[in-house]
Parts: C-alpha cells; sequence; structure tokens
C-alpha cells in the first residue's frame, strides 16, 4: 500500500432500496489509495448494487459517495478518465474485434495505447482479430478487463472479473491485478473465490443482506473469527487420552486421527514429546488454520440463499 492516507472511495451510510427490499442497508467504508479491497458476499448481498453506484451508474436512495473526491452521480470527464470499469456479465459490440474494441476506447479516451501489448496482458492476443460474438466467455471476460484499462485508470472496478475463468486465466488476470497494485493503482475487486480474494487483497469487506459484517486484511479477519490453529496427528484414539492426561490443551478425536488446538508454536513440541514418550504409535504430523473461505463460509452460514441467513452483525461496517 502507497504512504498515501487519501481515500479513494469513501461511502457515508449508503442505503439502496428497490421497493420494499433494502439492497444495500446502510453501509461506511474507505478504499485507500493503492489497495487492493475487495467486497465478497453471497449472492444477492448487494454487492454489484453498490459497486454500481460507486460508479455512478445507480443513483443511491440515501448516504453520500466520493470517488476520487467527487460525486460520481455528477457527469465528469475527468473523473471518468481517471476510473475504470468492468460491469459484471460484461458485453460488447458483436462485430467488433478485440483489438478495434481497444483502439475505439482508446479513441474515446484519448489516450495512446499499444492494442497488442494491452491484448497480451491478459492473454487475449490470439484472439485480437476475432469479432465479439464468437469468443468464449473467459474471452469476452479478458476483453472487458483489457478495455477497464486503456485509459490506465487510478481507480478500477473489477465485478467477478475471474467468474467463470479457467485457473490459468484466472492466474492471469490475478497477475493483472497485481501489477496494478505494484503501479500504486486502486483495485475494488468483487469475487466469490475466496482464496483469490486472500491471495490478492490487502482488505476485504463481507457484506450480507446489504451490511458489511467483518471488515479488514484477510489475517486480522481470519485471526478475529477463525478457529484456532489445530495440530493434526494421524494416530489412535488412545493418542488423545495421552494428551488430555499430560496437556492443557483441547484434544479431540477423530477417525484415526486426533486434534490438538495450539495456543502457542511452543505447544507443537510439547506434543511431540508427549507422544513420542507415551509409545503409542502415530503417523504423519500437519497443522491446520483456517481460511478465508472457511471464516466466510461460518459467518454468512453454508446454506446460504440470497443474501444470506441471519448471522449477528459482527464488526465495524454500516449499521446506521
Ligand atoms: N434493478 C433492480 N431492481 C430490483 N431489485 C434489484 C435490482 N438490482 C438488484 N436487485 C436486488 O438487490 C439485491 C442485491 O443485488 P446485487 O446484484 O447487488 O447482488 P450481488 O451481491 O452483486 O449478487 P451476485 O453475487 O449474485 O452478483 C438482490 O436481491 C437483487 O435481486
Ligand atoms: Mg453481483
Amino acid at each position: 500500500m502507497s504512504e498515501s492516507a487519501e481515500p479513494v472511495v469513501e461511502v457515508r451510510g449508503l442505503v439502496k432500496t428497490y421497493g420494499a427490499l433494502r439492497a444495500v442497508d446502510g453501509i461506511d467504508l474507505e478504499v485507500r489509495r493503492g489497495e487492493v479491497f475487495s467486497f465478497l458476499g453471497p449472492n444477492g448481498a448487494g454487492k454489484t448494487t453498490t459497486v454500481e453506484i460507486l460508479e455512478g451508474l445507480r443513483a443511491p436512495t440515501e448516504g453520500s459517495v466520493r470517488i476520487l473526491g467527487k460525486d460520481p452521480r455528477v457527469e465528469d470527464h475527468d473523473l471518468l478518465r481517471r476510473i475504470g470499469i468492468i460491469p459484471q456479465d460484461f458485453r460488447f459490440f458483436e462485430k467488433i474485434t478485440p483489438e478495434e474494441g481497444v483502439e475505439y476506447y482508446a479513441g474515446l479516451f484519448g489516450a495512446h495505447v499499444d492494442a497488442p501489448e494491452l491484448l497480451r496482458r491478459v492473454e487475449l492476443e490470439d484472439r485480437a482479430h476475432a469479432r465479439f460474438e464468437v469468443l468464449s466467455g473467459g474471452q469476452k471476460q479478458k476483453l472487458g478487463l483489457a478495455l477497464a484499462l486503456v485509459n490506465d485508470p487510478e481507480l478500477v472496478f473489477l465485478d467477478e472479473p475471474t467468474t467463470g475463468l479457467d485457473p490459468q486465466a484466472r492466474r492471469a488476470i490475478w497477475e493483472v491485478i497485481r501489477d496494478l497494485r505494484r503501479r500504486g493503482r486502486t483495485v475494488f475487486l468483487t469475487t466469490h473465490y475466496l482464496e483469490e480474494a486472500q491471495l490478492l487483497s490487502d482488505r476485504v469487506a463481507i457484506i450480507q443482506h446489504g451490511r458489511i459484517i467483518a471488515l479488514g486484511t484477510p489475517e486480522e479477519i481470519i485471526a478475529k473469527y477463525g478457529r484456532p490453529e489445530v495440530l493434526e496427528i494421524q494416530g489412535p484414539p488412545a493418542l488423545a487420552e495421552v494428551l488430555r492426561r499430560s496437556l492443557p490443551l483441547k484434544v479431540l478425536a477423530e477417525e484415526g486421527r486426533v486434534e490438538v488446538e495450539l495456543t502457542s508454536k511452543e505447544d507443537v513440541l510439547r506434543i511431540l514429546t508427549e507422544i513420542t514418550r507415551s509409545g503409542v504409535p502415530w503417523g504423519s504430523v500437519s497443522t491446520r488454520r483456517d481460511t478465508l473461505e472457511d471464516v466466510f463460509l461460518r459467518l454468512v452460514g453454508p446454506l446460504d440463499e440470497g443474501g444470506g441467513t441471519a448471522a449477528a452483525p459482527l464488526a465495524s461496517g454500516g449499521t446506521p
């Protein structure tokens, strides 16, 4: 993250209603210059609605939004030049090729762009001359990303840029996002891939039913809501007995393995010493800690539909 603390996105008390539905129900957040900020949440949680309000495409019902210090609802060419957007479900002119599309966008922005180089960055160079209508779903998305980058924006909104991409293509997009971050650009990302969010994001917000239920770095969220790290040892239930008798730690016996909750690194040594001394046979040993996905599933409920089960609000965020 850069030294500058100036927020590039500032949201206060944001509400968006559709009839009786409060799709966005009081969100406060700030995105700092140079960070990758990810917005995570189940289907229907309010991510796209929020992102499109930030992009100036939808009007908020209540609250205030500043993007690079400006109101995105006021038409402003300077602001449009400084931001890049890929909408969820990106569409384009059917008969236009990626190379023509990039050049067309460059013309709109008055930007000089090396179209083949930009298409190479998103791994679309081999389809540079194919019409949009014949591109595969993933190729269309890659074009969306290329177009969002034509004007070399300071702030890029990427709404599910990697959904439906193959693993290699997804990694190519990660590389583009990392490169943006290295160059001090700010990325506002939404994704359903929690592993991706954990890898790429400086901070994430988890949103459910239009409210932020957790906000922080992936590490902070895992530390706050995750379970303690466990040491897993392959071995019989007798091993669990030995450990329960000798150490003040929480021990669980599962099929063919024993799990011990760790309170410090030194616990590992104590555990290994005790099991060696006991003479009970044991096999492989590994440690396991919660991922962002484990924590996410616990917070929003594993069988979430339409914005999630009613989890108690657990963190800072918007509850006006
Ligand atoms: N134009 C609209 N009119 C009425 N309801 C809408 C409109 N747009 C969105 N909604 C509703 O608002 C809620 C939030 O939708 P939104 O698209 O923001 O969710 P999301 O978090 O982006 O979900 P997904 O992960 O599926 O993309 C949903 O219940 C959706 O049906
Ligand atoms: Mg969406």
